[in-house]
């Protein structure tokens, strides 16, 4: 662990506007490096309640039938919501030794792979985890330029591989973001009922006007357009809460179907988003439908602007800030949305007064 981006800059000298030159220096440089020196407070165990079973085999649960499996990318950028998302995970559920964790990280950054198994270690001693390294350099010939640049980082996509990704004896996982929090058991979204040969559960958004996820060129060729016309009335979902029935996903090689829609998209330009249209061309209309309290989504604000979201009317059991905001950037630079004060009891980062105390 790297030692403490504090310096001999006290508290007092800022309070008192006394601070000298070199302390301003060493501000800014820890302000600039800070994304690398990130340190987190230690999460207390979170223990089973008595109707748990047990997992088998100790100590590798990687293959557990029994846990709840949980799919999430791990990168430095995105950290400090990641470690919130854990914790608000362990915290609510009722078996939080029974969730087993796969966390996906960019193959092309080794170092910070160490880096972030070291930082998950000392922050969650107790926490059963994998770690995939994903070959981001291989897939970021696929990606066109969105919208929004942060859409367009490799390890976005990276939920297009689970299912080559993760040892083929996990079966059904629960995928989720960097930018949310759960309030409520991880165990009941993650079971789910995927009926018939359905492969993803996500809550589904029938208001949200499907046709704005794709161009006009892409409505306006016939055989593009005919894509839903054989399924029931397809409606946005958002991938950043699924269920998904890894076994299924192999056996269609929906991770192929969407590779090629991703070469399509940098022909002829069908969407304007990032990994979300290719998931809404193949599985829009046949997902099964999660309540929509497991994804409040948009609380990031809108793409562009990033302005304060409300939470959809209805019960809450997930928090997600998707969208351009995100909680401890808003926090950080002291202009939080009404909503940020709900993620802000998860942060587990190291503050510089924690540091000093
Ligand atoms: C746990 O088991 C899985 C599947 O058999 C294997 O891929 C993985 O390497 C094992 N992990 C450890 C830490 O032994
Ligand atoms: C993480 O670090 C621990 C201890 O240093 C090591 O035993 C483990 O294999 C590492 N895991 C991964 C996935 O790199
Ligand atoms: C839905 O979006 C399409 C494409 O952006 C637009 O042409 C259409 O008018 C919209 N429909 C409604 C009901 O807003």
């Amino acid at each position: 662990m790297a030692p403490p981006p504090t310096t001999k800059c006290s508290f007092f000298s800022l309070f008192f506007f006394t601070f000298t030159f070199p302390c301003l220096i060493l501000l800014f440089s820890t302000q600039a490096t800070s994304t690398q020196q990130q340190r987190f407070k230690e999460a207390p165990k979170y223990y089973n309640s008595p109707t748990c079973g047990t997992l088998k085999p100790e100590p590798n649960h990687t293959c557990s039938e029994k846990a709840v499996h949980v799919a999430m990318t791990l990168d430095v950028a995105y950290l400090r919501g990641s470690m919130a998302a854990i914790l608000s995970i362990l915290q609510h559920t009722s078996c939080p030794e029974n969730v087993m964790f796969h966390f996906v990280t960019a193959a092309s950054k080794p170092s910070s792979a160490v880096t972030l198994n070291k930082t998950l270690t000392t922050t969650f001693p107790y926490l059963n985890f994998q770690m995939y390294p994903f070959e981001d350099d291989a897939v970021s010939r696929l990606i066109s330029t969105s919208i929004r640049s942060a859409l367009d980082t490799p390890l976005n996509y990276a939920r297009t591989y689970l299912s080559t990704l993760l040892p083929h004896c996990v079966t059904t996982l629960v995928y989720l973001d960097s930018d949310l929090i759960l309030v409520d058991d991880i165990a009941k979204l993650a079971a789910t009922p995927l009926p018939g040969q359905a492969v993803l559960a996500a809550p589904e958004y029938c208001s949200a006007n499907f046709s704005a996820y794709f161009t006009p060129s892409f409505w306006s060729n016939p055989s593009l357009s005919l894509t839903f016309a054989t399924r029931r009335r397809p409606c946005y979902f958002n991938t950043g809460v699924m269920v998904i029935h890894l076994r299924r996903w192999r056996a269609g090689d929906y991770t192929t179907v969407i590779e090629e829609w991703m070469e399509l998209q940098k022909r002829m330009r069908i969407y304007e988003l990032g990994s979300l249209p290719p998931f809404l061309l193949v599985f829009a209309g046949r997902i099964a439908a999660v309540d929509h309290r497991w994804n409040q989504h948009g609380l990031g604000g809108d793409n562009f602007r990033g302005l304060c979201r409300e939470l959809h009317p209805g019960p809450v059991s997930l928090l997600h800030w998707s969208g351009k905001g995100k909680p401890w950037a808003r926090l950080d630079a002291n202009r939080p949305c009404p909503l940020d004060a709900l993620w802000a009891p998860y942060d587990l980062l190291h503050t510089r007064s924690t540091l000093q105390a």
